[in-house]
């Protein structure tokens, strides 16, 4: 999301200990290790600022890959047209509005397409995505493409009127694109009225699995057996599965409803459903009653209980939102299923762990919000290998996404951490149990952010993208900024610090891990505090947001920022590094510092006021595929680069960009 849509609200009122203050106690600790007890406060900032953080166990082997980043970095760049490292070429694929079947009509640069038009075309504002491909072809696959929020000005034609045809069309903006593609010449396309085609909306029938399948909290008028909801929002970050589904992931939705502040629970509180005065994101409850209404379309975004029980109002609509959403691109009759046992927050994208035959999977899950929490998700279900192969994907996702334990992490000041169970039994804070203080297991997911607040996790800055290393096994994750930090300290030295950092951790045992921080974003010029990384003008960035890691171990790494100091230099972009390659002779993995910090290499920059988002890649790496998002002035051409004339408005449109290498070899290396 860009920064104008962020919700800056901090919802997490648990006083749980600040990340900061845990970040602080670390570091102090590995520097006194390092450095004596007698180190200066200025040796302490110097020591740290030249990567003293890099504490991790060593690794068994030495974990070098013969890959190479092949591409020099690029300079920052401010324009209305995509830049990318030299010899790459970049297309325009599947912008917003192009149709996916005959029922929607050619995307109008007017914006008078219909609410129906939009049902059958590409949503807006693209977001995680994934290619799978057909037969494991890397000319021909399907392209799952969330659709995170929608730039109203741009969707709607000049004086439209608000009423029902128009919120639908909002509504019908939002969700996930299925798009079949194929490489035509040097050209991908959009192959229109493919079966494979399909949106999920806002709007959209689907299944709740799970603990929460057939709970009476999930009864509404509509699901009078709490089976079923309706609609995905806010679909940010995403992940997939090894068995060949794709994860969508809801994150701000709490905001598209409201309710009457007295009448609010205190789930409802604590996630941050908007209150009824205050109005929602879009306020699409306001048109509730109108003639056109069918089946409470817009009544059931306001969840003020008005009836007497769940079946007769939309009090339990909101507990529909806050999942991951599995989806069988290849199966275009199947059911978008909402996966409940890996928890309800805002979920900004969810990856699995490294994949071991006899063991549980992991799955990783960051909230996007000031002072929130990262979760995991292990599965009952121990791995095996053939499930890959299985047709019937969603039963394989049944058997490992719904039956598990749901863990938020706990990180301590001597670079561990712990994972604590979200179940009746776990221990809390006050010494009771969370059984006793929120209830059953089905009670826990609807409120785990309520439930994480009493065992006392660690809240973080903002959890993004999280992203497994295919080499290591580490586990990467984003945390993009925190511009609400009111104490300075050794760590987060700016009290207003956009400029966010990377951590990642090793497994070391079943609720154990160890950590450190990969990476701070700064300013190349910023002071030794703040530019811990000795980042510089080829590499500087902030706010890291999606993180990606390919088959070859490439870590891309994108930006949504919210720092002036980066903005002043450059839009929004894509960096890559190879973790694997930062080793020391022992095998040890090493942080981003001044010996090795030119490793990491900007390989691409978006046009003027967007953010870089979603990558995926075909098998054969020769072309990737990364999304523009909230461009204001963008494009003006199919070719990505092309500079929308001076003086030349166009109406915005979110995009897929492929890169592709010139000499059509594979891409980053
Ligand atoms: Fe939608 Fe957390 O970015
Ligand atoms: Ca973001
Ligand atoms: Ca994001």
């Amino acid at each position: 999301m860009s920064k104008e849509t962020f919700d800056p609200t901090k919802y997490n009122a648990s006083g749980n200990e600040p990340f900061s203050s845990v970040l602080e106690k670390t570091i102090l600790r590995r520097t006194f290790l390092k450095g004596g007890a007698a180190m200066s406060a200025l040796a302490m900032f110097s020591a740290f600022g030249l990567g003293a953080c890099a504490v991790k166990k060593p690794a068994t082997t030495n974990l070098r890959q013969a890959v190479k980043l092949g591409f020099d970095s690029i300079a920052g760049s401010k324009t209305d047209a995509v830049t990318v490292a030299k010899g790459y070429t970049t297309q325009v694929l599947a912008p917003w509005g192009t149709p996916l079947n005959n029922k929607a009509a050619a995307w109008k640069d007017d914006g008078t397409n219909t609410a129906t038009d939009q049902a059958n075309a590409v949503g807006m504002h693209h977001d995680g995505m994934k290619f799978f491909p057909l037969n494991n072809s890397s000319i021909d696959g399907l392209l799952c493409v969330n659709h995170e929020y929608i730039d109203t000005d741009a969707l709607h034609f000049d004086g439209a009127e608000r009423n029902a045809e128009f919120v639908r069309k909002e509504i019908n903006a939002h969700g996930v694109s299925v798009i079949r593609i194929q490489l035509n010449g040097n050209d991908w396309e959009v192959v229109a009225n493919d079966p494979h085609n399909r949106r999920f909306t806002g709007a959209t029938e689907m299944a709740i699995a799970g603990p929460m399948a057939k709970n009476s909290l999930l009864i509404t008028p509509f699901a009078p057996n709490g089976d079923k909801t309706r609609g995905t929002l806010n679909n940010c970050g995403n992940g997939y599965n090894p068995w060949g589904t794709y994860l969508t992931c809801e994150e701000s939705w709490p905001g598209y409803f409201v309710a009457d502040e007295a009448s609010m629970t205190e789930d409802q509180r604590r996630i941050g459903i908007s209150a009824l005065d205050a109005g929602g994101r879009y306020n699409w409850h306001d048109q509730a009653g109108v003639a056109a209404e069918k089946a409470g379309e817009f009544s059931r975004f306001n969840v003020t209980p008005s009836g007497n029980s769940a079946s007769q109002d939309y009090r339990n609509e909101a507990n529909g939102q806050g999942y991951v959403v599995e989806i069988d691109p290849y199966d275009p009759g199947s059911v978008a299923t909402k996966r409940t046992a890996l928890g309800r927050f805002r979920h900004e994208g969810c990856v699995f762990g490294k994949l071991e035959e006899g063991k549980p999977i992991a799955f990783y899950s960051g909230h996007d919000a000031r002072f929130e929490y990262i979760y995991r998700f292990v599965s009952d279900a121990n791995w095996k290998a053939a499930d890959a192969d299985r047709s019937d994907r969603l039963e394989v996702g049944a058997k490992y996404m719904d039956k598990g334990t749901l863990y938020v992490a706990r990180f301590s000041a001597d670079s561990v951490g712990e994972w604590l169970a979200l179940t009746p039994s776990t221990v809390t804070k006050n010494g009771s149990t969370l059984g006793a203080e929120i209830g059953s297991l089905s009670e826990i997911i609807i409120n785990t952010a309520g439930a994480a607040d009493l065992v006392g996790a660690t809240p973080m800055d903002r959890p993004e993208w999280t992203a497994v290393d295919p080499i290591s096994g580490t586990v990467y994750l984003t945390l993009t900024n925190n511009t609400r930090r009111t104490e300075a300290n050794i760590a987060n030295p700016r009290v207003d610090n956009p400029f966010g950092h990377i951590i990642r951790w090793d497994e070391t045992g079943a609720t154990s891990f160890n950590w450190d921080i990969f990476v701070f974003g700064s300013p190349a010029n910023g002071d030794v505090q703040t530019n811990r990384s000795e980042l510089t003008q080829l590499n500087q960035f902030a706010s890291p947001d999606g993180l990606v890691f390919d088959d070859r171990g490439i870590m891309w790494i994108q930006t949504d920022n919210g720092a002036d100091e980066i903005e002043a230099y450059t839009n929004d972009q894509m960096l890559a590094v190879i973790p694997a390659n930062l080793v020391d002779a022992n095998g040890e993995q090493q942080v981003l510092s001044s010996a090795n910090q030119a490793q990491l290499k900007r390989f691409f920059v978006g046009p003027n006021d967007c953010e870089i988002t979603g990558l995926t890649y075909t098998p054969d790496h020769t072309s990737f595929f990364a999304n523009v998002q909230h461009p204001s002035n963008w494009p003006s051409s199919m070719n990505a680069a092309t500079q929308t004339p001076k003086g030349t408005t166009v109406r915005p449109r979110a995009a897929t960009v492929v890169i592709r290498k010139i000499n059509g070899e594979d891409v980053g290396v």
